[in-house]
C-alpha cells in the first residue's frame, strides 16, 4: 500500500476510535432502550420480568447496591461459572455492561423485595 492511503487510513482508524471514545460517558437513548429491554426479558427469563427472582435470584435495587459497578459488570459479562448465569461478552460491550450494573444499582424498577 502507498504511504499516503496507510496514513489516510491511519487517520480515519484514530478519528474512528476518538469517536468511540466521545460516547464513552453516554449511549445514545436508543440503546439504553435496547438495554433496557434485555434487562426485563432476557435477563427476566431467568430473574423474572419483575426481576423477583425465578431460576436465578430476585436483583432488587437495595441488594444490587451491595456490588460495585465493576463487580455487576464483571458477572454479567463473565457469568457466574459452575451455574445456570450466563456470560453476556459476545452481546454486550464493557460499557453496556457497566450501564446495565448502574441501571440496577440505580434506575432498577424493583426497588426492593420488602416493598409490598
Ligand atoms: C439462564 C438463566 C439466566 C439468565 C438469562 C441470566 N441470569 Fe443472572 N443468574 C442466574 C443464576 C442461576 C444466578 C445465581 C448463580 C449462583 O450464584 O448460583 C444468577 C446470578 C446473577 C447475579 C448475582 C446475583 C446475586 O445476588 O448473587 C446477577 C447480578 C445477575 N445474575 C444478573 C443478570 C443479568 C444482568 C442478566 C442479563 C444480562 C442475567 N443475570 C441473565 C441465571 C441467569
Amino acid at each position: 500500500m502507498h504511504l499516503p492511503a496507510l496514513l489516510m487510513l491511519l487517520g480515519l482508524l484514530l478519528s474512528a476510535t476518538a469517536l468511540a471514545e466521545s460516547r464513552e460517558d453516554g449511549l445514545d437513548p436508543q440503546r439504553q432502550a435496547e438495554l433496557e429491554t434485555l434487562l426485563y426479558q432476557d435477563c427476566g427469563s431467568c430473574h423474572g420480568m419483575t426481576l423477583r427472582g425465578g431460576l436465578g435470584p430476585a436483583l432488587p435495587r437495595d441488594r444490587m447496591e451491595g456490588f460495585s459497578v465493576e463487580a455487576l459488570a464483571h458477572i454479567i459479562q463473565y457469568g457466574i461459572p459452575g451455574s445456570a448465569m450466563p456470560g453476556w461478552k459476545s452481546l454486550l460491550s464493557d460499557e453496556e455492561a457497566r450501564w446495565l450494573a448502574e441501571h440496577l444499582r440505580t434506575d432498577n424498577r424493583l426497588e426492593t423485595l420488602q416493598q409490598d
